[in-house]
């Protein structure tokens, strides 16, 4: 462990045994932190998105490798035009003005999800930047975009089809392990912890395969106001927890 890392963890009271290596979170709450000011849910999505640097910088600091941010579910296109197209925008900002940081911090941008739905101009600036960061490896950000688990095993089931259809594969050979190889999410291990704040106590399409064995965590602050402590707050209670996997 590097002396950095190290003094980073002796700060925030957290110990290296039980780190987690992957935490997945729900953003949720944007619209009603918006709605209790009287404001536009847009201002919600804004001050959301400006909400997760402090969480990215922390999460790299502490060591951890990867974090996964649920920013858009597939059923989210279903919402009014102009709250779609104001959190594409959003999107497109949040690229430009985190491209330094990624850079200079070594941090690698994934993006999982349906991505041929998003608007042309944002997702090629999407792809310029996970290819600009595609050799960063101190930590990996994940934004789940466009993204719902179903989908994610509907796609993985048309490539198997695919693979069997082309005899790259027989039925007999799929396993647990060529599913999740057929994933967006393929290469990185299944979360440890799942984060969703709002209140609200339900997955809402994110990683059905993925989260078979995380830890949960609900609280009811509303995305734009967690904070710092409170992440590390759950990590530290996640410190705590017996992860028995079936076994006794
Ligand atoms: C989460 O906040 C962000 C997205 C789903 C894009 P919401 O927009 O769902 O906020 P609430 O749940 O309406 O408060
Ligand atoms: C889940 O939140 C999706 C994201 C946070 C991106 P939603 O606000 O869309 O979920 P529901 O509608 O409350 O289940
Ligand atoms: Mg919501």
């Amino acid at each position: 462990m590097n002396s950095r890392r190290e003094d980073f963890l002796k700060k925030y009271s957290l110990s290296d045994e039980n780190f987690p290596v992957h935490i997945a979170v729900i953003m949720d709450g944007n619209g009603r932190w918006a709605k209790k000011r009287l404001m536009n849910r847009v201002k919600g999505h804004e001050k959301g998105a400006d909400a997760i640097r402090g969480i990215v910088e922390l999460s790299r600091e502490i060591g951890l490798k990867y974090l996964s941010l649920y920013a858009f579910s597939t059923e989210n296109w279903n919402r009014p035009k102009t709250e779609v197209s104001a959190l594409m925008s959003l999107l497109e900002r949040f690229i430009k003005n985190e491209r330094s940081n990624f850079l200079e911090n070594d941090i690698r941008l994934n993006a999982f999800g349906e991505l041929e739905k998003l608007p042309d101009k944002v997702l090629k600036k999407l792809n310029a930047l996970m290819d600009e960061t595609r050799s960063n490896s101190t930590m990996c950000l994940n934004l789940c975009l466009s993204y719902g688990g179903r989908n994610d095993i509907l796609h993985a089931v048309r490539k198997i089809a695919a693979d069997v259809e082309n005899k790259v594969i027989s039925p007999d050979d799929i396993s647990e392990e060529t599913i999740s190889a057929n994933l967006y999410t393929k290469g990185f291990p299944d979360p440890d912890i799942l984060i969703r704040t709002s209140g609200e106590m339900r997955l809402s399409n994110f990683m059905m395969w993925q989260l078979s064995y995380a830890e949960l965590f609900f609280t009811n602050t509303l995305w734009p106001d967690f904070t710092r402590e409170e992440f590390l707050d759950i990590i530290r209670q996640f410190q705590t927890r017996d992860r028995r996997f079936g076994k006794v």
